[in-house]
């Protein structure tokens, strides 16, 4: 089997069964997904706190709670996303697409275009890819990536406020606050990322599971398992 050099479309056939996703880069994902999921639903409730009753913030101590299980997920969520850079210097190939978009390659710039037309039901055979297609690696990073580290800097920002200016947090992140222009501005466009990465999601979630159905090759199984097979022969 022959694959091309930067958007690892297949360019021969007989396609055979590939290790795409290494075991560290599978528990990052479902890691991830799972202080992803948490931070949303602590952040929803942080955006729009429950009603609470006189003197009841004392004896339930709910808001704070969720403030601490927001911040528990916030620092997980951190230190995967470290672990996940630190990955994609030392692991596979495939590993790095997240990171880098070969935008200088013709071939996996065009298969962008083929991608989003098939998605569009227009073309019946779009190119065949080993990694990630074109179209889902530039969302990866476009939208999760950068929504990803947009968000976490944000979060230390609005947390250097939570502990007060003259404290070592507000040296090292105080110039979030600082450069966006108020506290407000960090909270809005804090809150406003979460909306980012949940549209990301949405396409992730219904691209994930339609291409598993109606693609060419497996998609769930292979960020469960790791490995890529092919449902039709290559015939290039
Ligand atoms: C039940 C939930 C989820 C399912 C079923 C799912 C499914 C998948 C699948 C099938 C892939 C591989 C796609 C491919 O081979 O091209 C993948 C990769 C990925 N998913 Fe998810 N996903 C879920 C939750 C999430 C969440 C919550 C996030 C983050 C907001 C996320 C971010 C990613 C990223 C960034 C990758 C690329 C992995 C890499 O190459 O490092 N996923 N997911
Ligand atoms: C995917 C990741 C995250 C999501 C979806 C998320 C979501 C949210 C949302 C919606 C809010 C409410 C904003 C508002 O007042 O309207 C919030 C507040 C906050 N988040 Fe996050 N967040 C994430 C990551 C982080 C990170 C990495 C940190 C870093 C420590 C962080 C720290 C905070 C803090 C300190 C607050 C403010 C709590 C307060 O107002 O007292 N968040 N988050």
């Amino acid at each position: 089997m022959k694959i091309s050099n930067w958007s690892y479309e297949i360019l021969e056939g007989p396609a055979k069964p590939v290790y795409v996703y290494e075991a560290p880069v599978r528990f990052w994902h479902w890691a991830q997904a799972v202080t992803f999921f948490l931070l949303c639903i602590t952040g929803f409730l942080i955006g729009w706190p429950l009603p609470a009753n006189y003197a009841d913030t004392w004896s339930t101590y709910l808001f704070g709670n969720i403030i601490v299980v927001h911040l528990i997920c916030a620092m997980l969520f951190t230190l995967l996303m470290i672990y996940r850079i630190y990955w994609a210097f030392v692991g596979n190939k495939y590993s790095r697409m997240i990171f880098i978009l070969p935008f200088w390659d013709a071939m996996w710039v065009k298969g962008i275009w083929k991608t989003a037309m098939h998605y569009l039901f227009i073309e019946k055979h779009p190119p065949i890819y080993v990694g990630h297609n074109p179209l889902a690696q530039t969302a990866m990073f476009a939208m999760y990536v950068l929504g990803s580290i947009a968000i976490i800097i944000t979060g230390f920002g609005l947390y250097a406020q939570q502990w007060g200016w003259d404290t070592s947090w507000m040296t090292y992140f105080g110039w979030v606050t600082h450069y966006m222009g108020g506290a407000q501005v960090v909270r809005t466009v804090h809150h406003a990322l979460m909306y980012y990465l949940l549209l990301f999601l949405s396409f992730h979630l219904y691209m994930s599971f339609r291409e598993d159905i109606m693609g060419h090759d497996t998609q769930i199984s292979t960020i469960v398992n790791g490995i890529r097979y092919f449902k039709e022969p290559v015939k290039k």
